[in-house]
């Protein structure tokens, strides 16, 4: 299909999905619910984790090949507790080399799951994960070198919920399923058979990776749950390969409780929240004040749709509902919005002792394209680059001190990235020359960064040797595989 048949059949989609969404409310997918495994309460032998390939529905009766963590697409929810020691057995039945990265974890490079982990075909990974950190929502994928795009698209990617102490007896909305929802954001493309498809040809690399569809858990959006009446939580990964979202609600404003690396000080009240590829925010949803409310999810159109779609709606509007609540008569979690979450004393830039400086590049020239090729990196016959270098595995870009506290900053020449550090949180200092968003204020592993800089005051607390670095990158998956990483040492 060249792109004006594209623009048509998109454009004609669009209107004929448009038209059909306030009469169909009850023919909606129900929410599909990720398999839990709930660890919290202890941990009996080793914990398998089998990478295969499968067939999956993603909900348009077609039996698209995905991957899958022991299900047939994405991996299991994880729900672990702060202080245990993780004895995961990682099983490649894939016939592909690949690794799996624990994203967002504070562990030490050894068992960090970076592309130096490799997990050749038929074999297993063992290592054994300590959780250090507080409550937070983290998650896991391939990390595989120049093959995460492919391999994450296709599945290869589940969440770890780590709980703690004081999370666990907070009054927050803690029932898996009932009243606490784990969402998995991801734009997909579909071929006309209905089958998952994947193009990166052409100028692909450019944007990365943007679909048109929008898949919850699995399933193509829009969906619906029941709820009781009451306060929801919803922990929401983007888990997108280079895609944007724009969150809201249909009714009232977003109530924010945590960010990736834990709770924030306290409930952020915001319109919407800009959530990069590899982000994670948690709300609540009150359901006392509305019979129903929905998730909506403003998307990137696919270059040139926008000004078609403009063009038929005069505005150019390409947000799709996720997800829609409706409460039943039974009573639900009854507490209040909760004012005070966690203690966050503002970041203090004086305790930084180092400063780096990070700028990513779009276009490094056929020179070092021919290069990065070389170095493993898959880009379409371009490269990207992190100061002036594409990734090479041989090379190691940074060595930071154990304990040291640093300001990393981060600039761009071109376009809106996220960028996303191995092995800790940090606290955004400025983004794009401005403090950050009241819903970004808190534990972060990620940064956006597109005009300006973006500092971020981070502190190293754990080793990784030169041969199993950590890993610092872009997170649209194409750009990480196309060259725009680096990786630094921390003895
Ligand atoms: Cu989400 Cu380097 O990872
Ligand atoms: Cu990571
Ligand atoms: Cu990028």
């Amino acid at each position: 299909m060249n792109r004006r048949d594209f623009l048509k059949t998109s454009g004609a989609t669009a209107l004929l999905a448009g038209a059909g969404t306030s009469f169909a409310q009850s023919s909606l997918r129900q929410l599909p619910l990720i398999p839990m495994t709930d660890l919290t309460a202890g941990i009996e032998g080793r914990l398998p984790l089998t990478l295969a390939a499968a067939t999956h529905d993603f909900g348009n009766a077609a039996a698209s090949p995905t991957y899958g963590i022991n299900n047939s697409y994405l991996g299991p929810v994880l729900r672990v507790k702060q202080g245990q020691t993780l004895p995961f057995d990682v099983q490649n039945r894939l016939h592909d080399v690949t690794t799996l990265h624990w994203h967002g974890l504070h562990i030490p490079g050894d068992v960090d799951g970076g592309p130096h982990q490799e997990i050749a075909p038929g074999d297993t990974w063992a290592p054994d994960v300590p959780i250090v950190q507080h409550a937070s929502m983290n998650w896991f994928h391939s990390h595989t070198h120049g093959k995460t795009a492919q391999q994450t698209y296709k599945g290869l990617a589940g969440v770890m919920l780590v709980e703690d102490d004081a999370s666990l007896s907070a009054d927050l909305p803690k029932t898996y399923g009932v009243d606490d929802f784990t969402l998995v954001l991801q734009d997909k493309m579909f071929a006309a058979d209905g089958t998952l498809t994947y193009d990166v040809s052409g100028a692909v690399f450019e944007d990365g990776f943007i679909g048109d569809t929008l898949v919850v858990n699995g399933s193509i959006a829009p969906v619906a749950q029941t709820v009781p009446t009451g306060l929801v939580r919803l922990r929401i990964l983007n888990a997108c390969n280079a895609q944007f979202l724009t969150l809201s609600m249909q009714t009232g404003p977003m109530r924010v409780i945590a960010s990736d690396g834990g709770f924030l000080a306290r409930t952020i009240e915001t319109d919407s929240i800009l959530m990069s590829p590899g982000e994670r925010y948690e709300m609540l949803v009150d359901l006392r004040t509305a019979e129903s409310n929905s998730l909506l999810v403003g998307m990137e159109p696919e270059e040139g749709l926008f000004n078609f779609l403009g063009g038929l709606f005069g505005g150019g509007n390409s947000t799709a509902t996720a997800l829609t609540l409706t409460r039943t008569a039974d009573k639900g979690f009854d507490g209040a919005l909760p004012s005070q979450l966690a203690n966050l004393s503002p970041p203090d830039r004086n305790q930084a002792t180092v400063t780096r400086d990070f700028s990513l590049e779009m276009d490094t020239g056929a020179d070092l394209a021919a290069l990065a090729a070389n170095w493993g990196n898959v880009c379409g016959g371009g490269a990207m680059a992190i100061n002036g270098q594409p990734m090479n595995m041989d090379r190691i870009d940074e060595t930071v001190r154990k304990g040291d506290t640093e300001i990393w900053r981060i600039t761009v020449d071109d376009q809106l990235h996220p960028f996303h550090i191995h092995g800790c949180s940090f606290r955004i200092l400025t983004q794009n020359d401005a403090p950050p968003p009241a819903y970004a204020a808190g534990w972060k592993d990620m940064v956006h960064v597109e005009n300006g800089a973006s500092e971020v005051l981070v502190k190293f607390d754990y080793e990784a040797p030169e041969d199993t670095p950590y890993m610092y990158h872009c997170h649209i998956l194409e750009h990480e595989d196309c060259g725009m990483m680096g990786q630094f040492a921390v003895t």
